[in-house]
């Protein structure tokens, strides 16, 4: 059995799993995104200095090796950023798009559209703190979902910067203090190290007794302000559709002005399809140069299992020929065939077993293959072969001599 939280993707799954990355890289080429690949391991200070100590992800979900400091990263914007600084991506362009596709890892308690290994399409843009550029990562975001047939709704929040933001945690304490007694053990102890993270406790008595917190929509400085205005505007001239929710802080500590996520209603508790924000002080603080950047990223096992409770079905690839030799010499005959036909790109499928006609034909409708070419031992020795068309159930002779490249041409031909 694999691990818990770790899951195998079956042959019958992959067709979905490869729609989802499809769909996302052209989508990401339409916007100009390169990608980028990154290592699993890193250090694990990286993770501690980006996504924060006080976080559930840094203190509790990390897969580490203690003696070696190593950590299998739970995201990808804590590596991404390290390679974009290793390589000085930001001396070969000012502004670097960039995507990564792959596996991260949290120990978190498996459920449904929850895993411990999972997969993030992660989307960072750095080296502008333009807000039409949130706006449009957004939009991006929503015309892939659509794209992908998934209903979503958007919700945003600015978290504020390092010039409004401990103004605001100061009142947020004064009014979590009035409510201490109230609070889960949790929000208490986050009081002290992270008092933001009390506004999406998911404890029913918690989320009653902050309802009417102060929003930190109504705190933020000038800047903050102007920023988070604008990029509403963007939103409204891309014509996106969302909601502004002051509850929404997010579990990593890196994140300043725009935070957003996409909200589904049909995976339970699960309900972030995908997530992001900007960030930008982050790069200066793993020992970059001064870059603002903003990102977010999709969780691909939502996505997948949103597509599969919709019932969305893809075919399988097709087999364009079933190469059916009967008895020996035309098995082996068509053996050779076969790898010929494939070096001209023909999708060929065949059977190794020596089965008869009837058990082959059957194979071949299994696999949906379009035509059927029977090569029987007589008609092998007489130097032909029936070609039959699986949809019109039509037959037609062809020549079969010794030149598996001339009747290579003439199948290609037939079976296009
Ligand atoms: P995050 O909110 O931790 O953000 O994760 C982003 C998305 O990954 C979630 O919305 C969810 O769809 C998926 N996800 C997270 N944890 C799991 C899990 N255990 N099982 C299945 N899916 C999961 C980040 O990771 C940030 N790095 C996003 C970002 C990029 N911010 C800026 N740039």
């Amino acid at each position: 059995m694999a691990l818990n939280g770790f899951k195998d993707i079956v042959p019958s799954e992959v067709e979905l799993w490869r729609k989802v990355e499809n769909t996302g890289r052209d989508i990401f080429s339409r916007f100009n995104f390169s990608e980028i690949r990154m290592p699993i391991l890193e250090k694990t200070e990286l993770f501690a200095r980006s996504i924060g100590e006080a976080t559930d992800i840094v203190e509790k979900e990390m897969y580490t090796f203690v003696d070696k400091q190593i950590t299998m990263r739970p995201e990808a914007t804590a590596s991404l950023l390290r390679a974009y600084i290793q390589h000085g991506l930001y001396v070969q362009k000012p502004v670097q798009r960039l995507f990564t596709i792959g596996p991260m890892f949290r120990h978190e308690r498996p459920q449904k559209g929850r895993l411990r290994q999972f997969h993030q399409m992660d989307i960072e843009v750095l080296g502008t703190p333009n807000p039409r550029v949130d706006a449009e990562l957004m939009a991006m975001g929503a015309m892939l979902l659509e794209e992908l047939g998934i209903p979503v709704s958007l919700e945003m929040n600015s978290l504020g910067c390092p010039v409004c933001r401990p103004g605001f945690r100061e009142i947020l304490l004064t009014f979590i203090a009035d409510r201490k007694n109230e609070l889960c053990d949790d929000c208490n102890r986050r009081s002290t190290t992270n008092p933001l993270r009390v506004l999406d406790c998911k404890n029913p008595k918690c989320r009653e007794q902050v309802e009417e917190a102060p929003s930190i929509q109504k705190h933020l400085c000038n800047d903050c302000d102007d920023h988070f205005a604008s990029v509403q505007k963007g939103l409204d001239s891309l014509n996106v559709q969302y909601s502004l929710n002051k509850f929404m802080v997010r579990g990593l500590d890196y994140y300043t002005r725009t935070t957003f996520e996409f909200i589904t209603s049909d995976l339970g508790a699960q309900a972030a399809v995908g997530a992001g924000g900007r960030y930008d002080g982050l790069v200066e603080k793993l020992g970059g140069p001064k870059v603002p950047g903003i990102g977010f990223a999709l969780g691909m096992e939502r996505l997948v299992l949103l597509l599969q409770q919709q019932e969305v079905k893809i075919d399988s690839a097709k087999v364009d020929l079933f190469v059916a030799g009967l008895g020996e010499k035309a098995s082996e005959f068509a053996f050779s065939l076969a790898h010929t036909l494939r070096q001209n790109s023909l999708n060929i499928a065949m059977d190794y077993e020596g089965r008869s006609l009837k058990s082959q034909m059957k194979q071949a409708n299994k696999l949906n293959a379009r035509f059927v070419l029977i090569i029987g031992e007589n008609e092998l020795e007489q130097g032909h072969a029936v070609l039959k068309n699986m949809q019109t159930q039509e037959q037609q002779d062809i020549e079969i001599h010794s030149d598996n490249k001339e009747i290579a041409s003439s199948l290609l031909l037939r079976c296009q």
